[in-house]
């Protein structure tokens, strides 16, 4: 089968950000290519926040043509992210709605994008062998700091492209499954949660996510379902 992410790679040794930069060739870019810089300058995170992407780390965007934007693309970045940890013997969970987490700490945030009609980017980022800013030590974590020692990016890369790839077309194909697998990595499910949606604050129990993306609550025995979109999670 003819793979679709990683057809093409575009390595850039430092770029502002790779969605950036991805969104500026996504025409005439064929499907599946990827940007993959050594170092960001202003890489960001949702809602504009900054996301520190210094060398040693995956910063990388994939640019697709799925037939229409879709929230649910986020999940393909997320389970490619946690099968490369498992593959390096990390045990990984999703965060949902867009963080890849290892015993209470992120090590990957995912921003999808896309422009309707025309193309959806796919921006990953995932700490490997990068120092972790101190002001971010009690929330983030790295593969490195995981296992002890520095790890082969070549090889994480190469891992991770072949999952963005299977999982890619799981999503083109048979969406469901992958939302099964994604209930499945989702390990905020039983657990109070705290979502902040603007300047609303709900608290309840995080019960299911549904196969639109959407989060499913318990609050004080009302179900509530939680839009996939610019919302923040807090387990507490
Ligand atoms: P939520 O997803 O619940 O809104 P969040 O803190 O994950 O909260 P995002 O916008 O998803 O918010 O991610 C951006 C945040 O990630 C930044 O505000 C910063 O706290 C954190 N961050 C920045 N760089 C890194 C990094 N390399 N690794 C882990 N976390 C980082
Ligand atoms: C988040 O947790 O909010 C998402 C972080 C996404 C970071 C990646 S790094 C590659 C790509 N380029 C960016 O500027 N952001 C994404």
């Amino acid at each position: 089968m003819k793979r679709i992410v990683g057809v093409k790679v575009i390595q850039l040794d430092e770029v502002g950000s790779t969605n950036e930069y991805a969104k500026t060739i996504a025409h005439e870019a064929p499907e599946g290519t990827v940007v993959i810089a050594k170092r960001q300058t202003a890489g960001r995170g949702r809602k504009g926040r900054s996301w520190a992407s210094p060398e040693g780390g995956i910063w990388m965007s994939v640019i697709l043509k799925p037939p229409r934007v879709d929230p649910r693309l986020a999940f393909v970045g997320a389970l490619a992210v946690v099968d490369t940890l498992a593959d390096f013997g990390i045990s990984a969970g999703i965060k949902w709605p867009n963080d890849v987490w290892v015993g209470g700490r992120k090590v990957s945030g995912i921003l999808a994008e896309g422009k309707a009609g025309e193309y959806s980017i796919l921006g990953i980022g995932l700490n490997v062998n990068n120092p972790i800013p101190e002001e971010l030590k009690d929330n983030a974590t790295s593969m490195m700091e995981l296992i002890g020692s520095k790890l082969p990016l070549e090889k994480v890369l190469k891992r991770l492209l072949l999952h963005l790839d299977g999982w890619y077309r799981v999503f083109l194909e048979r969406p469901d499954l992958l939302m099964a697998k994604v209930r499945e990595r989702t390990f905020i499910l039983g657990k109070p949660v705290t979502v902040i949606e603007g300047e609303e604050r709900i608290s309840g129990i995080a019960l299911d996510v549904l196969d639109d993306g959407s989060l499913l609550m318990d609050i004080g025995g009302q179900l509530r379902r939680i839009t996939y979109g610019d919302v923040s999670l807090r387990l507490f």
